[in-house]
């Protein structure tokens, strides 16, 4: 069987306040990689400028209590795995950093 080849993770987030660019640090200092900060003058992503077919996509993000971003992303990129979800209620966590080592496991994420 041939050996599979550790996947190349992008950990790409917007943040208003800080809460998810702290979560998607975590995420980048277990996993290498390309930290991305999405920035609001950027447009917003389109399925006719990026393809994500065929591409896995792991998505991350915080709240404050409910929210439906997998829905959306789900219907922008119909084309894409949508793999397990990480949503953290702000403030709520206190063990994030396990939170996260157990959410890339799953996901079979190797950490560095
Ligand atoms: C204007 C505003 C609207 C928000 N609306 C929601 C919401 O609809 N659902 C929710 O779960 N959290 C909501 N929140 C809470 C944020 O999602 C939460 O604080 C999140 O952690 C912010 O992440 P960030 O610091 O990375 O931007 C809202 C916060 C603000 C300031």
């Amino acid at each position: 069987m041939e050996a599979q080849r550790a996947p190349k993770i992008l950990a790409a987030y917007f943040s208003q306040t800080g809460n998810t660019r702290g979560i998607a640090r975590y995420i980048h200092q277990k996993t290498g990689g390309d930290l991305f900060e999405i920035e609001r003058a950027a447009p917003y992503l389109r399925n006719e400028e990026y393809d994500f077919s065929g591409k896995t996509i792991i998505p991350f993000g915080s709240h404050g209590g409910y929210g439906r971003s997998r829905s959306a992303i789900v219907e922008l990129v119909p084309r894409s795995t949508i793999a397990e979800t990480l949503a953290i209620r702000t403030s709520v966590d206190p063990s994030l950093s396990d939170t996260i080592s157990g959410w890339l496991r799953r996901n079979d994420i190797a950490e560095q």
